[in-house]
């Protein structure tokens, strides 16, 4: 199996790939993995030793450097796995080709030092696809792949004007031939990978496959897509304690979520514009869950010292019996990456097992997986990960 990533040296990509390798050297074990759990132990998923890793970035920075970096600045990773890691990383970097930064936004545009050769012939998105899968279509023919799984996990795009998302393939199709296309780089790599029938997962809050022309192209081309925003942490929380507040009849009166981290990730974050997307995903889901709307607030703020270190504290005040007010509150500190990279590896495995059961359109028993889940699952985390293990009965 071919694992394409977008955003190949970011900071989930690099420990994603350090993941597969710390795997296949039995330097770790399964924890954190959930496609290791004994209920999906029977599943035909691919074994880290099957994966050839590609990918398209906008930053030149050897992945050994990068994975080197994070180590240092945030002490996440053994020296040991470090060092197990740099050769095979060295190979990776000859499958990473330059990707695009069509309608990014500033703050994205200002990180980008590769780019592909300047070609006058390459104005419109629909030069930049062909280029994209041209890149693609190498990657598999020259490792002789059956398929490949295509990942995003590229920087959070600002979102373009809902009125502006296609809502056939024709309408987006257009678009594409035009300089004024509202679709940003992510979707791009979505049309790229569905058109040639390849899977895409959005791990990330960008528009992605989101559109319905989008997912009517992964019907088209019987292929499918799963997204967006992996659940890692504050939202993993709420997902779980909001069917708690609803099933004791409690009344939520407010949710504010504070959130501080370092990582590059924080700082693209930081312009309001590709702030907005997270905070949309993060936001929708306590209302989705309760059933109405308590004052929420959300904030995120890069405080550059925490590195890949997050810290979420969140506030929950709500009404008890006689109309009595308590207070909840909690903190969550996690390491980032290492909290995502888990999870977007058992999305390539799970979808890419869904491709091949000739599965198309959004996967909604991935739900678990992610903030904005797409395809109309169950808001509630333990009805999306009974969906999962359903699936994965289906399957035995
Ligand atoms: P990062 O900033 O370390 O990595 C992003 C990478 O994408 C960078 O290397 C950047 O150069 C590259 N990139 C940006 N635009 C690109 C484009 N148009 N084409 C190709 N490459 C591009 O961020 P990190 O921490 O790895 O997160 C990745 C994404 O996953 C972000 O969108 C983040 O919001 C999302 N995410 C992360 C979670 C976590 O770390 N716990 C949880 C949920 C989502």
């Amino acid at each position: 199996l071919g694992l394409w990533l977008i955003g190949a040296r970011g900071g989930v990509a690099v420990t994603a790939i350090a993941g597969i390798i710390a795997q296949r050297l039995g330097l770790a074990d399964g924890t954190a993995l959930v496609s290791e759990l004994p209920q999906f132990a029977h599943l035909p998923l691919v074994k880290w030793d099957d994966i050839v890793i590609g990918g398209h970035e906008i930053r030149s920075a050897p992945l050994a450097d990068e994975l080197e970096r994070l180590h240092r600045e945030s002490r996440v990773l053994s020296p040991q796995l470090v060092a197990a890691c740099r050769p095979e990383l060295e190979k990776i970097d000859a499958e990473i080709r330059p990707g695009t930064l069509w309608n990014v936004g500033p703050k994205i545009t200002e990180l980008a030092d590769f780019h592909p050769p300047r070609n006058p012939q390459e104005q419109l998105p629909r030069d930049m696809i062909k280029r994209l899968q041209a890149d693609l279509t190498d990657f598999q023919t020259r490792h002789k792949l059956d398929s490949v799984v295509v990942l995003n996990v590229a920087s959070t795009e600002p979102l373009p004007n809902p009125a502006l998302w296609p809502a056939t393939w024709a309408e987006a199709e257009a678009s594409l031939g035009r300089p004024e296309c509202p679709l940003p780089a992510s979707s791009l790599y979505a049309i790229a990978a569905l058109e040639l029938g390849l899977p895409f997962v959005n791990f990330t809050p960008s528009l992605g496959a989101l559109p319905a022309g989008i997912d009517e192209l992964a019907r088209l081309r019987n292929t499918c897509h799963a997204g967006r925003d992996g659940k890692t942490g504050e939202t993993l929380m709420k997902s779980v304690l909001a069917p708690m507040f609803a099933a004791r009849n409690l009344k939520v009166m407010s949710w504010v979520g504070h959130n501080i981290f370092g990582n590059l990730d924080g700082k693209v974050l930081d312009d309001p514009a590709n702030k907005q997307a997270k905070i949309q995903s993060k936001d929708r889901l306590i209302t989705e869950i309760l059933g109405y709307a308590p004052q929420t607030l959300i904030s995120i703020e890069h405080i550059e010292s925490l590195g890949d270190w997050k810290t979420a504290w969140d506030h929950i005040h709500f009404q008890g019996f006689l109309g009595t007010p308590m207070t909840l509150q909690f903190t969550w500190q996690g390491c980032d990456s290492i909290l995502a990279a888990p999870l977007a590896l058992d999305l390539v495995r799970f979808v890419s097992l869904a491709k091949n059961r000739g599965e198309t359109g959004a996967l909604p028993w991935l739900a678990s997986f992610f903030k904005s889940p797409q395809g109309d699952p169950p808001a509630k985390f333990a009805d999306q990960f009974r969906a999962l293990e359903s699936w994965a009965r289906t399957l035995s």
